[in-house]
């Protein structure tokens, strides 16, 4: 008789099941494009060299030690993270309105934030959209949400964001309903809506009195340039929405396993900022207390120095110039091959992921016989391409449409 009898087994989670099924094939030849990470050109994982230098200079400086970072985090990460999302000179940050809190990475600004909402908002109904990333229902519902709920987002025939469902979608919201909204190079469709759309989601939002979550995890990494990248959340800024915005420093930084992130806040009026980095004090001391330095150390060192920014700003441009030019490849070598269907949506997508449209029957195939490794939905890991197994990928695909 054990207290932990009959605990049923909770499915996997996807991303990681899938990644450990390609790290255990034994295959000679196999590919992975499963989980969100950045590879080189060689199939490698990339310490960006500005990060690299950072964190020598880190090591070397004898004022720096263990000590416990406050609550709320490092203040100069906050400052930093808040401006690089809403922009250097932002009309909210000039006037007080916005301020940072540093979290365990994207997923946790939004735990907290969702924590934030629910427990001392009272808000219980949030939107995502459908599709949306694997981990944004578990979150809002372990985070207390009582209603996740979807609003229409891709549209599969045309390969496209489905934009009057999703504005028909908002319309129904309750008021006060929270909606999660994908900053830019949505996972995992990688379409984001057009600016003329961002501005329709925004009328709607605002007309409905709905609260806007953002959700940037990709800022800079999408485009090579974190202003463009940033356009949708500065809008709505603009446009006197209040807001939360959860930013990771993950895919633009590598840093994957340091956990660095922020929880970004706009408010229209100032007054409410203490009552409300008291109550966000109580969310993270419940949740992880305090948050670890050393990611956020390397990301504010790297922001706040012109140089080495201008060095950051060289990386992401690497990487997103990479994925674009797989992106061509992979259409190209398809359409040579004469494979049934259209590849265009291939590099009108943005981004990390390709929805591929292939269907699960599909994917399983490509798996089982090909050993490319993707996610049940058909989307891709574009960085898992490379000059060295395109073709193939290319190849296998084509087999797995014909068959
Ligand atoms: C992904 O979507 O693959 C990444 O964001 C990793 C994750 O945690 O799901």
């Amino acid at each position: 008789m054990s207290f932990f009898d009959g605990i049923p087994v909770a499915p996997p989670i996807e991303v990681f099941h899938k990644n450990k099924l390609y790290l255990d094939e034994q295959a000679p030849v196999k590919v992975n494009l499963t989980i969100g990470a950045y590879r080189t050109n060689d199939g490698k994982p990339w310490v960006l060299p500005v990060v690299h230098d950072a964190e020598v200079q880190l090591a070397n400086d004898a004022t720096l030690n263990h000590e416990y970072l406050p609550v709320l985090g490092h203040e100069g990460f906050r400052a930093a993270a808040t401006a690089l999302v809403l922009g250097e000179n932002s009309p909210a940050i000039s006037e007080g309105r916005a301020f940072g809190v540093q979290c365990l990475s994207g997923t946790g600004a939004l735990r907290a934030g969702a924590e934030f909402l629910h427990h001392v908002l009272g808000l219980s109904v949030v939107y995502v959209s459908k599709p949306t990333w694997g981990n944004h229902k578990l979150v809002f519902t372990r985070g207390g949400f009582t209603s996740v709920r979807d609003y229409t987002f891709w549209d599969a025939e045309n390969r496209c964001v489905a934009i009057e469902k999703l504005i028909a979608d908002l319309e129904e919201a309750p008021e006060k309903a929270v909606i999660i909204l994908h900053g830019c190079a949505h996972n995992p469709t990688g379409m984001d809506p057009t600016k003329e759309q961002w501005k329709k989601i925004a009328e709607v939002v605002k007309r409905k009195n709905l609260f806007t979550f953002f959700d940037i995890a990709y800022q800079g990494f999408a485009s090579g340039d974190p202003d463009a990248d940033a356009w949708a959340v500065r809008y709505f800024v603009e446009q006197g929405l209040e807001m939360v915005v959860s930013q990771s420093f993950a895919k633009n930084f590598g840093l994957y396993n340091e956990r660095v992130g922020n929880l970004t806040v706009v408010v229209n009026d100032k007054s409410v900022i203490a009552g409300f980095q008291s109550q966000m004090s109580l969310v993270i001391r419940a949740n992880w207390s305090n948050p670890p330095a050393h990611g956020a150390r390397v990301v504010h060192l790297v922001l706040s120095d012109p140089k080495r920014r201008n060095e950051w700003m060289e990386s992401i441009k690497a990487m997103s110039d990479r994925i674009k030019t797989m992106r061509a490849a992979l259409r190209e070598k398809l359409e040579a091959l004469g494979t049934p269907g259209s590849w265009n949506h291939i590099t009108q997508q943005i981004g990390m992921f390709s929805f591929t449209g292939l269907n699960e029957d599909q994917v399983n195939h490509l798996i089982s016989k090909h050993k490319v490794f993707l996610l049940s939905d058909g989307r891709i890991n574009i960085c898992g391409l490379n000059t060295n197994n395109i073709e193939y990928v290319a190849q296998a695909i084509d087999e797995t449409v014909r068959a």
